[in-house]
């Protein structure tokens, strides 16, 4: 594993942020979106199609037994990744969005009965708010959602205070894509599973930052999606504990997820095939796999320090500029900050920044409902990761100090 002393050699092998896109040289800050590339990931999914393209877990021929051989290899390595105690529990998605809505769809189908409660928080992600709504329509559940304070941070005596008897599920963020804010999954976890409720855990911004353990964190379902730790977009998977998996029903129908069947019935495969009908995403998931391995190249702890100084920079020095306010200030946070300048709309000085080659996120992040809650009409979002130097702060800073005088 290597520390991350070498910060140009390891930006070198990211070929995309030695280009320009814009008006000036690219300062990606814009992780959180979407992770950039390395080259070794991309490198897989070009010498799959190579070398190795066929359908997985359906031919009698080599080149399908080595495509299987990879793709079922790669699920080994998600496994190991998030802790889980056996591959079959770790079911292949499009992403965050489609783990989620099978846990919604399947679970929240086949167990919630009108009255029951999903308990989530107002600092979700609308990918983790819409399926549970939709979910509570379909079965007559009430969708409550916990307080968040002014800093961003979850109101742990809210949550007490909500979770009740009839809270079948808490669904919840591990960081927030908007804040940055680290939630305490496993408090949250031992406390809902003493109310009898099961716990889905949204990883989609934690996965590129935070080492990962499942069994640690005893949630019942993780969610994560391969674009944002590396790998390509359109793949990602769900973590869920074996027994649940094993009791949930299909959701989606198709070749793959079957035993037998008849023109009267169909029996279904077994975990984790039962999830995933259909071709999959086969290059995405040898992708992920690349993705993974890159990431266990990094020493996790050399990783969290290089995050945490260079957050800790741009968090200072944005608190230093006259007329910057920073949303969210969590004790507990990684990788993002989002901010707000006096007199620009979020979106103008996104666009501004972006006129130096400073890529940020502005708007409301798909967290429409917690901007409400923080009574802002969205933020700037600067996300940084393992790829970022000291001199992207420097361009950030440069950014709005322009940005302030034009306006
Ligand atoms: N969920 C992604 C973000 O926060 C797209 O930007």
């Amino acid at each position: 594993m290597k520390p991350i002393t070498d910060i140009a050699s390891l930006r070198g092998q990211f070929p995309i942020l030695a280009t320009q896109p814009g008006q000036a040289p690219l300062t990606y800050l814009d992780s959180a979106a979407t992770t950039q590339k390395p080259a070794s990931v991309i490198r897989a999914i070009s010498n799959y199609y190579e070398a190795t393209n066929a359908n997985v877990h359906r031919a009698a021929h080599a080149l399908s037994d080595r495509a299987t051989a990879a793709f079922e290899d790669a699920r080994g390595k998600a496994q190991r990744f998030v802790g889980a105690r056996h591959a079959h529990e770790i079911i292949w998605t499009r992403g965050t969005t489609e783990s989620i809505n099978l846990v919604a769809n399947s679970y929240a189908t086949a167990n919630l009965k009108p009255g029951d409660e999903i308990l989530i928080t107002a600092m979700e992600h609308h990918s983790n708010i819409v399926p549970w709504q939709l979910a509570a329509q379909r079965t007559g559940a009430v969708l409550r959602a916990i307080n968040v304070t002014q800093r961003g941070e979850i109101d742990l005596v809210d949550f007490q205070r909500q979770l009740n008897v009839r809270t079948r599920i808490v669904a919840l963020v591990h960081v927030s894509n908007a804040l940055g804010t680290i939630n305490p999954i496993k408090q949250i976890t031992a406390a809902a599973h003493a109310a009898g409720a099961v716990v889905l855990v949204d990883g989609a911004q934690a996965a590129a930052h935070l080492p990962i353990d499942v069994v640690d964190l005893d949630c019942d379902f993780y969610a994560c999606s391969g674009h944002k730790m590396f790998g390509p977009t359109g793949i990602g998977f769900l973590y869920g504990k074996e027994a649940l998996l094993d009791a949930m029903p299909p959701w989606q129908g198709g070749g793959e997820m079957i035993e037998t069947v008849t023109l009267a019935r169909t029996t279904y495969n077994r975990l984790p095939f039962k999830f995933e009908a259909g071709t999959p995403h086969i290059a995405g998931v040898i992708g992920l796999g690349a993705a993974i391995d890159f990431m266990n190249g990094i020493d996790p702890r050399a990783l969290a320090s290089h995050e945490a100084n260079i957050l800790t920079q741009a968090r200072v020095r944005l608190g230093q500029l006259e007329g910057v306010r920073i949303v969210g200030t969590a004790a507990d946070h990684t990788a993002v900050v989002s901010f707000l300048v006096d007199g620009g709309h979020p979106q103008d000085v996104g666009t501004l920044l972006d006129q130096q080659g400073v890529a940020v996120r502005a708007g409301h992040h798909c967290t429409m409902p917690l901007m409400q809650h923080l009574g802002v009409p969205g933020t700037v979002r600067a996300s940084f990761c393992l790829y970022n130097r000291m001199a992207d702060v420097d361009r950030l800073i440069e950014g709005i100090e322009k940005v302030r005088e034009f306006l």
